[in-house]
């Protein structure tokens, strides 16, 4: 097609309906773009543990009119305390000047009801269930995806979106390779396998653990001594616990890793694992075998932890944004280069994926280093063994640094194509290039308000 075509807004294929899939959904519904989403299962998942969401990307939420309802399925997370298994406190964060210093609080909710909320946004014919992708080709003028049904789709731009385990990041990295060209991966020590057991219960009984139906979420983190176990919880609104087991694979008997393959958001019995672990203390009364009881079998899942690092996010008319609280701010930075994008052709198409990553790309890689963040939360803790730091580094949620760094707090980015949220909370936001698109738009628009009031 030639560069003439006038079009004004692309046509998006997005690869995924969970978290990232969804709020890319909401955004192009807001920013007039076209989209389709293809999603592997039959359903939405309804496996996972929580999803904590950070003041970074409240006023986004609240320019999607899912703030308030955010704040009903949620609870306030102010920070979380780390224990030894002998509920010896370790350190204790607490996160009370976020919302002095931003304006909101940040917010934990369960994976599935978050997703439920974001799903309840996105017209039901935009998702397309069971279309599991199998390739991937794309030229100058066009991306296609074919499914395993046979079924083929043809767009503009593809997002894959689809997680962890990404199926478009495993696609493009082979169309790269064939082309001679090398991914850009971080990879940490193979040999070591991590894994992760998450859920969340049903309505449990206040008596039974305290502080169960404050509205400040009850987070603790507590790391076995001796076995290399962490397990973390939240509780959430409805009297319900979100918990996870971190550990480490490699050292445990083969029959507690067998047959584990690296899926993403895969049912599992939590009979599997080592019969001790049920004892494991929380430290707000009861203990995860209670935790266990209490979550559904076909709400549990495991994952194994990435050890890797993908660097490489966009080739061609292709793009990768995070997972989780990454998704979100990835999505936001998507659509607004999007949205400003002239035209469709391919040099239109580089110019937007190059702004998003240069935006994205140091932010996501600082978050990605771990080790330097926490090394103040566990410095001098040498009785920690080596696994259990380990696990903490890699699943320690990074909104919980103690020592918040303003580029943090002050990057809380909008949509340039919907009216801004005031800036709230004292610490200045990180500059954003108003989009020249929605300012041209609402100039005229004012101008035939007042040709009309003459
Ligand atoms: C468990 O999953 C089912 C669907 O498989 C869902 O309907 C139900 O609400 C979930 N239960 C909890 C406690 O999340
Ligand atoms: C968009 O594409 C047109 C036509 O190739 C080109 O003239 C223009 O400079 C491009 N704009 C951007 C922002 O890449």
């Amino acid at each position: 097609m030639p560069d003439s075509t006038p079009v004004t807004s692309p046509t998006v294929l997005i690869a995924g309906a969970g978290i990232g899939g969804l709020i890319m959904a909401i955004l192009f519904e807001k920013a007039g773009i076209e989209y389709k989403i293809f999603e592997r299962h039959d359903r939405i998942a309804t496996q996972g543990s929580a999803t904590a969401l950070s003041f970074n990307v409240m006023p986004v939420m609240e320019q999607l009119g899912l703030l308030e309802e955010l704040k009903g399925i949620s609870n306030i997370l102010d920070g979380t305390t780390i224990f030894k298994e002998d509920m010896e406190v370790i350190r204790e964060i607490r996160l009370r000047n976020n919302k002095r210093l931003t304006g909101y609080d940040s917010l934990v909710t369960s994976r599935p009801d978050f997703q439920a909320l974001l799903l309840s946004r996105v017209p039901k014919e935009k998702i397309h269930m069971s279309k599991k992708i199998v390739s991937l080709s794309q030229s100058e003028e066009s991306v296609t995806i074919t499914c395993e049904d046979g079924s083929a789709y043809t767009g503009d731009i593809l997002v894959g979106a689809d997680g962890t385990q990404s199926t478009v990041r495993k696609l493009l990295y082979q169309q790269l390779e064939m082309q001679g060209i090398q991914a850009k991966i971080e990879q940490e020590d193979p040999k070591v396998e991590y894994m992760s057991v998450m859920g969340t219960t049903g309505p449990l009984s206040p008596s039974n653990y305290e502080g169960l139906d404050d509205s400040v979420s009850h987070c603790d983190t507590i790391i076995s001594e001796e076995r290399g176990v962490t397990w973390r919880y939240f509780t959430i609104p409805n009297n319900r616990i979100c918990w996870r087991i971190d550990y480490q694979s490699s050292t445990m008997d083969k029959k507690y890793s067998q047959g584990w393959t690296n899926a993403e958001y895969n049912t599992f019995e939590t009979q599997a694992l080592p019969e001790e672990w049920r004892k494991n203390k929380l430290a707000i009364m009861g203990d995860l075998g209670s935790l266990f009881d209490a979550t559904p079998y076909e709400n549990i899942s495991k994952v194994v932890l990435e050890e890797k690092v993908y660097e490489t996010w966009t080739h061609g008319r292709t793009v990768l944004i995070g997972d989780a609280l990454n998704a979100i701010l990835d999505a936001v930075v998507l659509t607004n280069s999007l949205y400003e994008m002239p035209t469709t052709n391919h040099k239109n198409i580089t110019k937007a994926f190059e702004e998003f990553y240069a935006e994205r790309y140091p932010t996501v890689k600082r978050e990605l280093t771990p080790t330097q963040q926490m090394t103040t939360v566990l410095a001098a803790k040498t009785w920690l063994d080596s696994a259990g730091r380990y696990l903490l580094l890699k699943t320690y949620p990074k909104y919980f640094k103690e020592k918040s760094e303003e580029y943090i707090q002050s990057y809380r980015p909008q949509a340039l194509f919907l009216p801004r949220i005031e800036t709230k909370g004292e610490i200045p936001l990180t500059p954003q290039r108003p989009s020249k698109k929605y300012t041209a738009q609402a100039k005229a628009q004012l101008a035939a308000q007042s040709a009309t009031a003459i």
